[in-house]
Parts: structure tokens; C-alpha cells; sequence
């Protein structure tokens, strides 16, 4: 920062008369001495911690550890705690509050005497909340991420906290999984800090972190209960009183070309599926370009490297001793936009250039990938017509080009009430359609798109069909899932009209999804299709189905897009 730029929080602290004192004598009450308030930057450190976010329940003593690095670099640190979403507790889903939970981080920031940011996330939606919170406030931020837990193991077997889950079904129906068993398996999955050990959503979205040149290099894949975490935690305090000396804001380190990075970079990890919505959010909030069509553009025919779950073997802890993000960056080379700064204040080349890979079944070289297209593929096509998206490492082949009678299921109580009826007419080339999981349609679309096969054929050994939905899936969920189908069926998109029996085809490498009747027949029963009645009159659920945008463009509110700066001109009195 120049010399002549004054900080910010001397706007509040700076002055010698009636609001100086009050702005300073309340907070002298925690007993800071005189030269707190003379021009130190304030740092505040924005908390996710929450006993109801046990991803996060680790980020109290992560905050203690902060300071240290604050007040070493001669910050003044001030702890403020956000709206908090637990994953695996919230209903109907966390995704409904990510936008409320932004609000949050944005107005707090705004209004407070701060200088600079530090982002405490962990589980999920903690950190893009408060990712675009941040954005739309344009603020000097740096993101500690929680870090993933250690590796569970049960019964000889490794277990990843967020993929097990999803075996349970099939368990139960096939072997001898009793209660017992399952109350085992419970703490084996989460026996450490942190949030889930895949590369699920929220490992995804710590690496989209670091791949946006938001966290000092190496954060993100250090498990949360390993010492070097902390090393990074106090490091990562240091470097944002440097930050603000150095006035780099958001907005200078969240270019296009960091956006292009952290799509490349999620295409290598075989990361989450909800980074798409996520990306665009946040670019939204800071002002860049950034459309559906360029994860299809820009990270498609990037290479699978990291052989992790759910699309590999491994988890966030094997991956850390292979050497971690560093090694998929130095491998990525000149995929990457090697000249963008990032918040150590060194390019992506200076941070990632000495990093060694320890074991290349983890990490594989590039010439060598686990798969030779990664990424996301964006489908178009008369159900779709702003896109659907799916991810085809984690799907299977034999489906990715299909054509298939649709079994429909109108909600999700529809689908929990008739998947597991035996006479429900379905075979393993039928494809599951689900309605009401979008945006306004759950609300809040929920990860259910990769809704449970019947027991049925589950039974008979089948392990994947094609199911498409307006919702997301979780970021540990694998199978030939179509999601984010825009319109949602709720506003009356294409996917509110399609039938029992009607023959939908799926085609990935074409990038299509049709379905097989014609325009006639659309326009006739998009006449017919009478909307619902909305999901709430009152409080902040009828503010996110009157202002919720379509998932192509991030479902964030339509009146958050962007940012009103730092500026606050009224004082209190
Ligand atoms: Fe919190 Fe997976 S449930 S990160
Ligand atoms: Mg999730």
C-alpha cells in the first residue's frame, strides 16, 4: 500500500473526537492497548466454526492460531463469527443457506473496521459463502481451509468419510451389514478433525481455493490434525498484514485466468461437480466472465491425475504424503496460466516449481494419466436448453452413449415411495428421471441426483444407471448422473413434461440430451403443465424463490450478483 493510502479501519479508529472514542472505549473493554487502535491493519478473521458443522468444530483453536501469525506480522486480529452449514445436519440442504450464509460474510466485512480477510472454511458451502461474501466486498482475503480428516479404516478395509455412505444401500440389501456394523462404521469413516477425506466437495472446494491462488500454496491438501496444517494457519496470518500493506485485493488475484485455473485444476483432482455452481457464483460476485460452456471449453480434455475417491482409490491423507496439490500443479504446467499472482504475492510457477511427487499411483505424470479427458461435460439439447452437466470420470462408459425409456418420479417422496415396489416397471437400461430438485423446486436442489438404484436390481448385481435431475450431487457420489438441468422442472423447463415411457438419449461425447418426441408434443404438454404453488409466503425462503437464478448462472440471488465495495459513508451517529 502507498504511503498516502490511509487503512481502512482509521476511518473508525483514526479520529480524535466523539466517534473515535466510541468506535475505541467499547473494544478497550477486551484490553488492547493504545497502539491497537494508531494504525495497526485489523484483520478480521471470519469464523465457520459451528458444534452443528462438525467439518468445522476445529476452527476455533484454528482462529487461536491465526492470531498468532497476525499479531507476529503486527496485525491487530479481530474474530467474528458467520452463519454456519453443516453438510450432513442442515434441511432440506445447506445449498438454500450458502447465498443467506454469504449475506452474512458480506454485510459483516462491510460494516466492521476491517483491513483485511481471513476466511476460516471447511465443510462444503462454508467456504463458497463466504468466498463470495468476501468478493462482493473486494477486500485483501486469504482462505485458510479446515483440511480434510485422517483416513478411516473398518475392519481392514480404508473408508472414505463421505464415499461409505453411499455403499450403504447396497450393503444392506447384499451382505451381512447389521446394526452393529453400521454404528462401527459410523466412527471408523470420522475418526479425526476436518471435513470429508475424498475429493468431495469440500476437498474440492479448498483445492479450488488454492487453484485460484487463495491460500498460501500446499494449504489445501494438508490433513487438519496434521502440525504442518497449523505451520500454514499461522503463516497464512503473517502474510495477510502483508496483504494489506500490499493492497492485494480479491479483485486483483481473482482474474479470468484464475477462474481457467481452478477449472483445469478441479479436471485433474476429479474434483466435485458442485464447483460448477460455486464458480460461477463467485465470479459473478467479482465481475469476471465466466459461463457454463467453459468447463466444457477449458478443463474437458484436461487430464485425470489424481487417483482419489470417488472417482479413484485413495484419499486427501494419501494424497498429502504423494506430495499433494503442488505435485498436480507443477505436472499441469503450461495448462495452467503460469504468470497469475497469487496470495503469497508469487506466481503459480514460482510456488509450484520444486514440488516432488512421492508416489505416482496417487499422482499420476501427465504423459501417464489415469484418464485422458477429465472434467465436466456440458450437455445441451430440448431438456436442457441452459445446459445439464456430468462428470464423466465418474460415470460409466456403457452408459455415456444410450438411449432409454424414462422412469419418472415427480418429487422426491415419489421416488422414496415407489423405487423399491417390486412391481415398479424398471430394468437396468431404463433411465431415472427426477423432478423438484432444482433451485426453487426442493428447495434449494439438494445433492440427491444420484438417487439409490431399486433393490431390485441392486439384487441382480447391477451397479449404475443413468439418472438425470434439475438437482446436484454430492461431491463423494459416482455413476452416470445428468445434473443441474436447466430450466428446472418447478418453472416449467423441459424435464416438468416428460412421461413415463417417453425414450430419452444420452450422448456425452456429442454432449447431448434429448428427449426422443417431438416439438408438437413438447409445446402441447408445456401448455397443459400448470406451475405449483410456491414453497413459502414468509421469511428468507420466499427472498430465495422470488430472487434465486437458474444453476446455469451459479443460483445465487439475482440482487447479490456482483459488489457494492468497502465503502460505508454513514457512521452511527
Ligand atoms: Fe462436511 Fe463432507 S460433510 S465436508
Ligand atoms: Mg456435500
Amino acid at each position: 500500500m502507498s504511503e498516502d493510502k490511509k487503512l481502512r479501519s482509521q476511518e473508525w479508529f483514526g479520529g480524535n473526537d466523539k466517534m473515535g472514542f466510541v468506535h475505541r472505549s467499547w473494544l478497550r473493554n477486551q484490553g488492547y492497548p493504545n497502539d491497537y487502535f494508531e494504525g495497526k491493519p485489523v484483520i478480521g478473521i471470519c469464523n465457520t466454526w459451528s458444534d452443528l458443522t462438525p467439518c468445522n468444530g476445529h476452527l476455533r483453536d484454528v482462529a487461536e492460531v491465526v492470531k498468532r501469525g497476525i499479531l507476529e506480522a503486527g496485525g491487530f486480529p479481530l474474530e467474528f463469527p458467520v452463519m454456519s452449514l453443516g453438510e450432513t445436519i442442515m434441511r432440506p440442504t445447506t445449498m438454500l443457506f450458502r447465498n443467506l450464509a454469504s449475506m452474512d460474510t458480506e454485510e459483516s466485512i462491510r460494516a466492521n473496521p476491517l483491513d483485511g480477510i481471513v476466511l476460516l472454511t471447511g465443510c462444503d458451502k462454508t467456504t463458497p459463502s463466504t468466498v463470495m461474501g468476501a468478493c462482493s466486498v473486494d477486500l485483501p482475503t486469504i482462505v485458510v481451509p479446515g483440511g480434510p480428516m485422517l483416513n478411516g479404516r473398518f475392519r481392514g478395509e480404508t473408508i472414505g468419510s463421505g464415499s461409505f455412505n453411499w455403499m450403504i444401500k447396497e450393503k444392506q440389501t447384499t451382505q451381512d451389514f447389521d446394526a452393529e456394523a453400521m454404528q462401527e462404521a459410523e466412527i471408523c469413516a470420522a475418526r479425526s478433525i476436518g471435513h470429508c477425506n475424498t475429493m468431495g466437495t469440500a476437498s474440492t472446494m479448498g483445492t479450488m481455493c488454492e487453484a485460484l491462488g487463495l491460500t498460501l500454496p500446499g494449504f489445501s491438501s494438508i490433513p487438519a490434525a496434521d502440525s504442518r496444517k497449523k505451520v500454514m494457519q499461522q503463516l497464512s496470518g503473517r502474510r495477510i498484514v502483508e496483504m494489506v500493506k500490499e493492497d492485494l485485493t480479491l479483485s486483483k488475484i481473482l482474474t479470468r485466468k484464475a477462474f481457467e485455473n481452478a477449472i483445469v485444476t478441479n479436471a485433474a483432482v476429479g474434483g466435485s461437480t458442485n464447483l460448477i455452481i460455486h464458480l460461477i457464483a463467485i465470479a459473478r460476485r467479482i465481475g469476471v466472465d465466466l459461463k457454463l460452456e467453459d468447463f466444457d471449453s477449458v478443463g474437458s480434455q484436461i487430464p485425470l491425475l489424481v487417483n482419489l475417491m470417488p472417482s479413484g482409490k485413495y484419499l486427501m491423507e494419501d494424497f498429502f504424503y504423494a506430495g499433494g496439490l503442488p505435485v498436480v500443479m507443477k505436472e499441469l504446467g503450461d495448462l495452467l496460466h503460469q504468470d497469475i499472482i497469487t496470495a503469497n504475492g508469487k506466481t503459480f510457477k514460482e510456488n509450484y516449481a520444486k514440488a516432488t511427487c512421492y508416489n505416482d499411483e496417487i499422482i499420476a505424470k501427465i504423459d501417464k494419466p489415469l484418464q485422458k479427458h477429465a472434467g465436466i461435460a456440458v450437455l445441451k439439447g430440448n431438456l436442457c436448453e441452459n445446459g445439464a452437466v456430468i462428470k464423466p470420470s465418474a460415470a460409466t462408459k456403457r452408459l455415456m452413449n444410450h438411449t432409454g425409456k424414462a422412469v419418472v418420479f415427480e418429487n422426491m417422496e415419489d421416488y422414496h415411495h415407489r423405487i423399491d415396489d417390486p412391481n415398479l416397471e424398471i430394468d437396468e437400461d431404463s433411465v431415472i428421471v427426477l423432478k423438484g430438485v432444482g433451485p426453487k423446486g426442493y428447495p434449494g436442489m439438494p445433492e440427491v441426483g444420484n438417487v439409490d438404484l431399486p433393490e431390485k436390481l441392486i439384487m441382480k448385481g447391477v451397479k449404475d444407471m443413468i439418472r438425470i435431475s434439475d438437482g446436484r450431487m454430492s461431491g463423494t457420489a459416482y455413476g452416470t448422473v445428468v445434473l443441474h438441468v436447466s430450466p428446472e422442472s418447478t418453472i416449467g423447463g423441459t424435464l416438468a413434461i416428460v412421461q413415463n415411457g417417453d425414450m430419452i438419449t444420452l450422448d456425452v461425447e456429442n454432449r447431448l440430451l434429448q428427449l426422443n418426441i417431438s416439438d408438437e408434443e413438447i409445446a402441447k404438454r408445456k401448455a397443459e403443465w400448470k406451475a405449483p404453488e410456491p414453497l413459502a409466503t414468509r421469511g428468507y425462503v420466499r427472498i430465495y424463490l422470488d430472487h434465486v437464478e437458474g444453476a446455469e448462472l451459479g443460483a445465487d440471488l439475482d440482487v447479490l450478483v456482483g459488489g457494492s465495495g468497502s465503502k460505508v459513508d454513514r457512521d452511527l451517529h
